[in-house]
């Protein structure tokens, strides 16, 4: 379905049509490192899912990665949001992050760019456990291990506002803000209390640091209660995000779905994604409803695995199953997350997960089986 034709209110994070069968055009952008290996794997299993639904998928690779920055100078291409806006559906990206790029100025400008570009302010961020051997903690599975973290991914300390004074003297002075809107926090408090209520989840959980961020933070606290109140179904529950970063190891059971700020939900989904099996496992969608949206794993370029067939596609591929999902391609989308359980539970896995294969490897036994139709374990 194109941008201009979708009909989604803007907390509705229902997926699109799936009766609608124009072309679906895909941005495939690897970035860097292992980003290219993975979503090389993550293709491949489009390109199964594609062939066995007859999916209206069109992929469309865009190779902006450090070396194309380091020749040209050139990160986001004029125009490029316009574009994605107007001609594409969806975009999966791979990693950013190249030693020789310090200053991370093309992650910057491409992934935030994109971000913040097209306001995705939904970065929505599932933490669940596919395999209880994956679990680091103690007497948990796959039952206490479901939740979802809502990002709100547009503003608070990822805005870029400050300035050094004296750069550099024993007198060097930084300032890195925080902006918080009262627009922004709520629609991302809302996307979450929508999501809960489509999804039967019971409680959302909103973490800040409003105890020692006195008015950023504040202003979360209200707008998270008057928004609340609204859900008279859905309980609500605040912790300062130390106190839920320990209870999300103590006693993950006890959380559905956790609504918070930009940087938090950065630092919190590392941590979700160790609960899953480790940063190889965690996939996320960047959606804002209506609007063409950006599918990624949570881990970054790992450059010491690059182009080594070592890294685990997994995360990768199971942020194309999200998109898949987000497409309007359902049956698609769980047999994407039906062939990871199963690989899993036949230990077809990277040496991450204590297998033995390589990402090529594992992508190729992903692709057959979703090619192949196999029933599935789970
Ligand atoms: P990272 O996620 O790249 O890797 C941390 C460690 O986690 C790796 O060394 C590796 O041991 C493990 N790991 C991560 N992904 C894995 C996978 N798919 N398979 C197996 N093991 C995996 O984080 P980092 O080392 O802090 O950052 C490296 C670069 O990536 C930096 O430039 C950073 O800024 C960037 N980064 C980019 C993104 C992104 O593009 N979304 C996210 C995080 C970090
Ligand atoms: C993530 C990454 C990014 C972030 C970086 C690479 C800008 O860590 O997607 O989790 O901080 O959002
Ligand atoms: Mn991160």
């Amino acid at each position: 379905m194109s941008v201009e034709s979708a009909a989604q209110s803007d907390s509705d994070l229902s997926p699109l049509d799936p009766r609608d069968r124009r072309p679906q055009r895909v941005a495939v952008i690897p970035g860097d490192g292992i980003g290219k290996d993975v979503t090389a794997e993550a293709v491949k299993v489009l390109e199964a899912a594609k062939e066995r639904w007859s999916l209206p998928l069109e992929l469309v690779e865009l190779p902006w990665d450090a070396d194309r920055y380091l020749a040209t100078g050139e990160t986001l291409p004029e125009g490029a949001l316009e574009e994605f806006q107007r001609r594409y559906s969806a975009i999966l990206i791979g990693a950013y992050g190249d030693p020789r790029v310090p200053d991370m100025r093309h992650a910057a400008d491409i992934l935030l760019g994109i971000r913040f570009g097209l306001d995705l302010y939904i970065n929505f961020r599932p933490i669940k456990l596919l395999d209880e051997r994956l679990c680091p903690l103690k007497g948990k599975g796959p039952a206490e291990i479901d939740l979802v973290v809502f990002r709100e991914n547009t503003e608070g300390a990822y805005v870029g506002i400050g300035g050094q004074f004296k750069r550099g003297s024993a007198d060097e002075v930084a300032v890195q803000e925080e902006i918080h809107t009262r627009k922004g926090v709520e629609r991302i408090v809302r996307a979450a209390f929508e999501w809960a209520a489509a999804h039967g989840r019971r409680e959302v959980c909103m973490a800040d640091k409003s105890n020692i961020m006195r008015h950023g933070h504040d202003l979360w606290q209200r707008v998270f209660a008057e928004v609340a109140a609204e859900y008279s179904r859905i309980a609500s529950r605040h912790l300062f995000v130390d106190a839920l970063a320990m209870q999300l190891v103590r006693k993950p059971e006890e959380f559905d779905v956790i609504v918070t700020n930009n940087l938090f939900g950065d630092i919190l989904t590392d941590l979700g994604a160790a609960l899953q099996g480790g940063l190889g496992m965690a996939a996320s969608a960047n959606l804002h409803p209506g609007r063409t949206s950006m599918f990624e794993p949570v881990h970054g370029s790992a450059p010491k695995y690059a182009g080594l067939d070592r890294a685990n596609p997994f995360g990768a591929v199971l942020s194309a199953g999200l998109m898949l999902e987000f497409l309007g391609h359902a049956a698609a989308a769980a047999a994407v997350e039906s062939a990871v359980r199963d690989c899993l539970a036949e230990g077809r896995t990277t040496t991450d997960l204590g297998g033995s294969l390589g990402t090529r490897a594992v992508g190729d036994a992903l692709a057959e089986r979703i090619g192949a139709g196999v029933p599935s374990h789970a």
